[in-house]
């Protein structure tokens, strides 16, 4: 049988590193295979040549028996590959048929192509695929979850040899990442290859045939991760027994075993934070309160719709809420109220004013000079300047209208030396361009730069997508050191072992309410799941 994607012997150098050594690997028809490898080991690289968005230097990629010779974007579709990112590519004022149908839209009987034409032809392929969506609805109101659906089935309807999906996981709740592999296994049932890359280790496990192992760009193993050969799967729907085991992809990964043990808390609550009262999410009714208090982690589990980001994007000031208010209690004066009861009735008064109550939030640049940190879910719009160097980003404090960028060369240059080193950020030097960093790189930036910046409060949405198994552990241990000096953070995050590693406290968000409050350090990523899972149901 011809592989689907064959590459023998791929180099390709940027200035000043080297992305992909001799890489050489070959995908059947129906196989699922995981791409794997730390933060800039080469995946996205290699990517982008199969996808043709960039050319190798040496060696040779076959789509199908046919060689990629002049690799363009169009001469790799033409071949039949097809890639989803976490940017969708979605057509949003077009309905959800449109966007299946947009390379070839149908046509009907006199040969127009009509709206009407692709929505009956939609909503076949998306019963067959058993995507539940409205063939008719608009794309553009469609969660990212339900848009990512969208482009497997364009992908179908292109018939695709080849679909790559680079971290599609990284920002769905696990409820979606299950209608999202379900999808996958039609495609192979297909006899459709897939090309996965993903951070998640468990994913891969649900998921993969078998792995690629990539270190520092060079092809470390494929590993097979299930026994018995790739597409054939138990009659009872159970997956066969894995082949490998999670510490062992880790050690080819990273050249060294990752300790997964759980960390040590910070002990909770010292006193109000941020208090968002009577605040409604979404088109939910019923008003959520929240207190977050300093000293404590505490995260938001829900995914797109579940009013987890919003909720986290008020706390952080970026808008004041449609109804209710959030109110940030300065630190400070929160010794000042602790002397209430023995200071004057004067001094209290003034107590009761800051510290009780605390300053209402409700624009960006009042709560960022307050001392609250936000790290948007979407990164590559607000939170870096793709353009500028890693120390300039460092730099980078965003304020009211215009980012400013301040520029004091040795001092930031050292602080941002050692961000860079504790980040683990992989990178020529500090005066490399952020947008030639790998995805995780970029993500540890924007997160070294939080943590640079002398905050009270960090209000960080999925602060790990992107990351590698390793550099988490890192992170965790770094948001429960802030918590320990009596920082106030709060997360949202759809990774349950992540809450479970670092949240004092987590709330379980769906359409827009808190549906559950549990204690994060008496709860298990396995807890978590099985909770959820029995609400989504
Ligand atoms: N345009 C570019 N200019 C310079 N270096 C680049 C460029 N694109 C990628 N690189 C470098 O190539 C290496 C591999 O990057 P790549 O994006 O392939 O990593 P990755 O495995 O996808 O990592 P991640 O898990 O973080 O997404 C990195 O060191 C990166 O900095
Ligand atoms: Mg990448």
């Amino acid at each position: 049988m011809t592989p689907v994607l064959e590459l023998s012997s791929v180099s390709r150098s940027f200035p000043g590193s080297r992305a992909l050594t001799d890489v050489s690997l070959s995908i059947d028809a129906g196989e699922i295979r995981a791409l794997l490898g730390e933060n800039g080991a080469g995946k996205s690289t290699l990517i982008r040549i199969v996808t043709g968005a960039i050319a190798a230097d040496s060696g040779s990629v076959r789509i199908a028996g046919k060689e990629l010779r002049r690799p363009t974007p169009r001469a790799a579709q033409r071949l039949g590959v097809r890639a989803i990112y976490q940017e969708r590519q979605i057509a949003a004022d077009l309905t959800v048929a449109e966007n299946v149908y947009l390379e070839a839209p149908p046509r009907n009987r006199w040969g127009a192509a009509t709206r009407h034409a692709a929505i009956g032809k939609a909503e076949a392929l998306l019963k067959a695929l058993g995507i539940d969506l409205d063939p008719a609805a608009d794309a553009g109101v469609l969660t990212a979850a339900q848009q990512q659906l969208v482009e497997l089935a364009r992908a179908v309807s292109a018939r695709a040899a080849l679909v790559i999906m680079d971290e599609p996981t990284a920002s769905l709740h696990p409820y979606e990442v299950a209608t999202l592999f379900r999808v996958v296994r039609r495609l192979q049932a297909e006899g459709t290859a897939v090309l996965y890359v993903s951070h998640h280790l468990d994913e891969v496990f649900e998921i993969a045939d078998r792995a690629t192992v990539l270190r520092n760009g060079a092809h470390i193993a494929d590993v097979d991760i299930r026994a018995g050969g790739h597409g054939e799967q138990p009659a009872t729907g159970t997956r066969s027994r894995p082949a490998t085991t999670r510490e062992e992809l880790v050690t080819l990964m990273f050249g060294h075993e990752v300790n997964r043990t759980r960390l040590a808390r910070s002990t909770a609550g010292r006193g109000p934070a941020l208090r968002a009262t009577d605040v409604l999410l979404g088109r939910a009714r019923t008003p959520v309160n929240v207190t977050v208090q300093y000293g404590e982690v505490l995260a938001l589990s829900g995914g797109s719709g579940s009013g987890a980001s919003e909720l986290a994007a008020l706390l952080a000031g970026v808008a004041p809420p449609r109804s209710g208010e959030v109110r940030f209690v300065d630190a400070a004066s929160l010794d000042a109220a602790s002397l209430d009861a023995t200071s004057s009735p004067a001094s209290s008064h003034v107590a009761r004013r800051h510290g009780n109550e605390g300053i209402n939030l409700h624009d960006r640049a009042r709560a960022a000079s307050s001392g609250v940190a936000y790290l948007p879910s979407n990164r590559k719009r607000d939170g870096l300047l793709l353009e500028r160097s890693i120390v300039e980003n460092l730099m980078l404090v965003p304020r009211r209208g215009a980012a400013h960028v301040f520029y004091w060369p040795a001092a930031v240059r050292r602080a941002a030396q050692q961000a860079v080193a504790d980040g683990n950020v992989k990178a020529g030097d500090v005066s490399q361009r952020v947008m030639t960093l790998s995805g995780g790189n970029q993500q540890k930036v924007i997160l070294a730069r939080w943590m640079l910046g002398g905050s009270r409060i960090m209000v960080l949405d999925e602060p790990t997508a992107g990351i590698d198994v390793s550099a988490k552990f890192e992170i965790y241990r770094r948001l429960l050191d802030l918590a320990a000096d009596g920082l106030a953070v709060v997360i949202v995050s759809s990774d349950y072992e992540e809450i479970a590693c670092v949240a004092d406290r987590v709330l379980l968000m769906r359409d827009g309410i808190v549906t559950a409050e549990l204690d994060g350090e008496h709860s298990s990523a396995e807890e978590l799941y099985q909770r959820e899972m029995a609400g989504a149901a």
